[in-house]
């Protein structure tokens, strides 16, 4: 928006006792990304955008969430839960700095778009003192109603508070409003707690603002962005709903799914050209994928980069850490963890890989596993370029296979391997010539019927 400098003020105090969980509401994840990290995304950002977050007593961990996705995020806190108003006025310190919009949003509804928030500003540079957000709700109840008369907003009237005919009114307040931010403290200063819950409803400034011959107005959008998440089934459908964004995006900018539904995405996830993902893969947050990568079937992945044209499962769990370059190649029942593979290195059946660095074109056997931990410790098993590991070898880090060296399969190596050399570390076979003969007959004379 051009010129007009603006405040967000994002209301994160609630308890959100109706989750059940010792994690503040606005902390649950969404997409791998916290519901508050979702909206202080969207929110106005830029030159002349100022942003705060007020949060409840004792919720450090809100506050540090906050800082930790946009730095320069102010914090106050609401001590008592006196209502949305009330907790407004807990950043009447950043109100009164007077920025020209002050829009304000609820933590706890992630789906929101920058979008609907560059929407929302609009009116107040035709002369709105303030625009609602609302929306078509398929069912109203809980909701506060938008009583519009010729076009204008009235008034909201909250579930408790509103008449049978007025609970019969589908448009509903989303939460998110944006006052004019010239009149926007004497409004909110006027609101008392005169109603059946005794709190402080910011709702109550639209009838506040039509008294003074002012303007509100309704900005209306679809269900989906203003789903606000108080039970962990309502989680559960904005997962969903953000999932089917994702998805979208995905096939949108090139990525093949042959079946979508069944794969799920993180906010942050980012592709290259090219890339296929089979079905049933999950991704966590902090992957990226590089051009012609394929990830195969039933795979798990989080905080790891994927080169390009490098393969992964069907089957391999990437943990954090992980970095496969160009060409990599890891396969089924395959687990990494903090390990650089380069170029071309083969990880193919059934392997550990973790705390590691294994050279480009490296081939890591079946069955070999990484010892990085003794119970107390974690420790690096470095692996050079082309080495060859053979399977079910046993590596305990710390430890270094040179590069060109082989390992002899059922090798257990606790010493550091030069460059082009063999280690073998296993129990000398012994071979008996028709031993086998020998003890079968035995047993067959053994097991013969007694006579007689
Ligand atoms: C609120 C709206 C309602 C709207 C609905 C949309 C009011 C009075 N009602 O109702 O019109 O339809 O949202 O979801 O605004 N909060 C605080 N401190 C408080 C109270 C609330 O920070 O003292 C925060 C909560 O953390 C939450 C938001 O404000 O993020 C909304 O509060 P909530 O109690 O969920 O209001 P609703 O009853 O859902
Ligand atoms: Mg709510």
């Amino acid at each position: 928006m051009t010129g007009r400098s603006c405040l967000t003020i994002v209301l994160a105090a609630g308890e959100g006792t109706r989750m059940r969980s010792s994690l503040p509401k606005v902390l649950h994840p969404v997409a791998g990304k916290t519901l508050l990290a979702h909206v202080l995304a969207a929110a106005p950002r830029g030159p002349g955008t100022s942003l705060a977050v007020v949060v409840g007593p004792g919720h450090e961990a809100v506050a540090s969430e906050a800082k930790r996705v946009r730095a320069d995020v102010m914090t106050f806190i609401q001590h008592e839960r006196l209502g949305t108003a009330h907790a407004v006025l807990a950043a009447r310190e950043a109100i009164a700095r007077g920025a020209d919009d002050l829009v304000i949003a609820f933590g706890d509804t992630p789906l929101i778009s920058a979008d609907t928030f560059a929407r929302m500003r609009a009116p107040l540079q035709a002369g709105a003192a303030l625009a609602v957000l609302g929306f078509d709700a398929a069912d109203p109840t809980g909701y506060g109603r938008l009583i519009v008369d010729d076009g204008r907003l009235t008034a909201i009237r909250e579930q408790a508070d509103a008449s049978a005919d007025e609970r019969r009114i589908t448009l509903c307040n989303a939460g998110v409003m944006a006052f004019d931010g010239k009149t926007v403290l004497k409004v909110i200063d006027k609101i008392g707690n005169a109603n059946s819950k005794g709190e402080y409803y910011l709702t109550d400034a639209v009838g506040i603002i039509r008294d003074s011959g002012l303007r509100a107005t309704v900005i209306e959008t679809g269900e989906d962005e203003v789903r606000g998440i108080n039970t962990k089934a309502q989680l559960a459908e904005a997962e969903q709903v953000m999932q089917a964004r994702l998805r979208k995006a995905a096939l949108d900018s090139g990525v093949t799914m042959t079946a979508p539904e069944t794969v799920f995405l993180a906010a942050d996830t980012s592709f290259g050209k090219d890339v296929t993902i089979e079905p049933f893969v999950v991704i966590g947050p902090g992957v990226t994928i590089a051009d012609g990568a394929v990830i195969h079937a039933f795979s798990h992945i989080m905080q790891a980069s994927i080169g390009s044209n490098a393969s992964v499962g069907p089957y391999a769990r990437l943990r954090p850490g992980t970095s496969l370059g160009a060409g990599a190649k890891i396969g089924n029942f395959v687990e990494t963890k903090a390990a650089t593979l380069e170029a071309g290195a083969k990880v193919n059946h059934l392997t550990y890989v973790g705390d590691a660095h294994v050279g480009a074109n490296a081939n890591i056997g079946a069955g070999t596993i990484t010892c990085n931990y003794d119970g107390f410790n974690k420790y690096r098993t470095e692996i050079g370029e082309g080495a060859f590991i053979g399977s079910n070898s046993s590596l305990v880090a710390p430890v270094k296979v040179g590069a060109g060296a082989y390992v002899g399969s059922g090798s257990v190596v606790t010493r550091n391997v030069p460059d082009d050399a063999l280690a073998v570390g296993r129990g000398q076979q012994a071979v008996r010539e028709g031993w086998a003969k020998r003890f079968r007959e035995m047993k067959a004379l053994a097991k013969k019927p007694k006579t007689g």
